[in-house]
Parts: C-alpha cells; sequence; structure tokens
C-alpha cells in the first residue's frame, strides 16, 4: 500500500534557524516558498506550458522503451521519480513499465495531489510504492534498490556541492544495469 513518508530530517530542529541565515539555506527555503505559491496543476509544473505535457511524455516513452529493450536493459521492476511534483511522469510514464514506483517531492499538496492522481485507476494504485515527502539535498534511496531513476526538471533546484552528492548517492541506489535519466532544460 502507498503511504507519504515525512523523514524526520525534513522537520526543521532549533539549530536549523541558525543555519536558515546563510545563502545556502536560503536558496533551498526560496524554492520551497516559490513552489507552496504554486498550484497543483499541470499548468503549475511546467509554469504555464501544461499543453507541452503530451509530447514531452512521447519523447520519454520512446526513450525508455529503446532503453528497456537495449542489450544491458535494466530490470522493470522499481523506479524512482524525483522532484515528482503531482506525479505526472509516475502516473503517465514510469507506472506504465514499473512494478513499482517511488516518488520525491518537497512540497507536501504536490505530494497529496501525486497521490490522488496515481491512485485514479485500480493498476496505478497497486503500482504506486512510497512518496518521500523531502528534498532531493536530503534524500538517499536504499542501496542497489531501483531499476530507474528519473529526474526532470528539478537539479536545478539543488546546489552544485548537494549536485554532486546528490549523484554519489544516486549512483549507490541503483541496481545492476540501473539507468539515471536525467531531463533538464539547458540555454546557452
Ligand atoms: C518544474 S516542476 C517538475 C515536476 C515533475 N518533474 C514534472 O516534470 O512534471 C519541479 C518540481 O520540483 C520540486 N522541487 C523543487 N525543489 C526540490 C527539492 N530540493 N527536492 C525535491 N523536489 C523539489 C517542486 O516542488 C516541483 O514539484
Amino acid at each position: 500500500m502507498s503511504e507519504i513518508k515525512v523523514p524526520e530530517t525534513d522537520i526543521p530542529k532549533m539549530e536549523d534557524k541558525e543555519t536558515n541565515q546563510n545563502s545556502e539555506s536560503t536558496f533551498y527555503t526560496d524554492a520551497k516558498e516559490y513552489w507552496s505559491n504554486i498550484p497543483a496543476t499541470l499548468d503549475g509544473m511546467l509554469g504555464g506550458f501544461g499543453y507541452i505535457s503530451s509530447l514531452d511524455l512521447n519523447f520519454s516513452e520512446r526513450y525508455l522503451r529503446d532503453i528497456l529493450k537495449s542489450s544491458q536493459a535494466p530490470q522493470k521492476l522499481r523506479a524512482l521519480d524525483c522532484g515528482a511534483g503531482i506525479g505526472r511522469i509516475s502516473k503517465n510514464l514510469l507506472m506504465k513499465h514499473f512494478e513499482t514506483v517511488d516518488l520525491v517531492e518537497q512540497d507536501t499538496k504536490f505530494s497529496e495531489q501525486a497521490k490522488v492522481n496515481c491512485t485514479g485507476s485500480e493498476e496505478s494504485a497497486k503500482r504506486l510504492g512510497t512518496i518521500f515527502n523531502i528534498g532531493l539535498q536530503k534524500f538517499t534511496p536504499e542501496p542497489k534498490s531501483y531499476d530507474l531513476i528519473w529526474s526532470q526538471w528539478v537539479l536545478g533546484h539543488l546546489t552544485d556541492e548537494d549536485l554532486l552528492q546528490f549523484f554519489q548517492r544516486i549512483k549507490l541506489g541503483l541496481k545492476e544495469n540501473g539507468v539515471f535519466k536525467m531531463k533538464q532544460i539547458s540555454s546557452a
């Protein structure tokens, strides 16, 4: 059965008040504040470009099919959706291919909406694993537990240092032949 987990590390402690004075914490609290004011809708997730969702998912579907039929394909057992928002990718892509899908999303309202969206059908409800309501900068996957880790349009929210450490933890969270997919928009 699915559950939304709020790890203890995400509950503010007294000492965090001091840490919040520094700019790194402001980086995270500002982003948290920004997303707390965004509606839990497709347009909210995609900055007003909700209409590109199906196009984006079609490209991702083609990519994933190629990966899954490659010579060193990952198994189709467990996937993780990082910065999952309202579960757009989990529901429309990952749950079609993987037996269990876990999500990491730091905003509580998005996590709750993701649970609603991902349990809309009996089939997807069976596939929803755990929703980790925590920032990626604090998230550590269980070692060797995921066949696919998907991260889309979220890693710009990590500081450079946290991003490097996140990559190291993600690597340890992958099973043999596991794949990490990062999808970002870049500009030059
Ligand atoms: C542009 S939305 C993308 C959502 C989803 N990946 C998609 O493509 O539909 C960015 C998401 O990242 C989440 N987010 C922002 N900073 C985060 C952090 N440090 N850790 C985890 N999630 C974060 C936001 O709450 C939001 O749901």
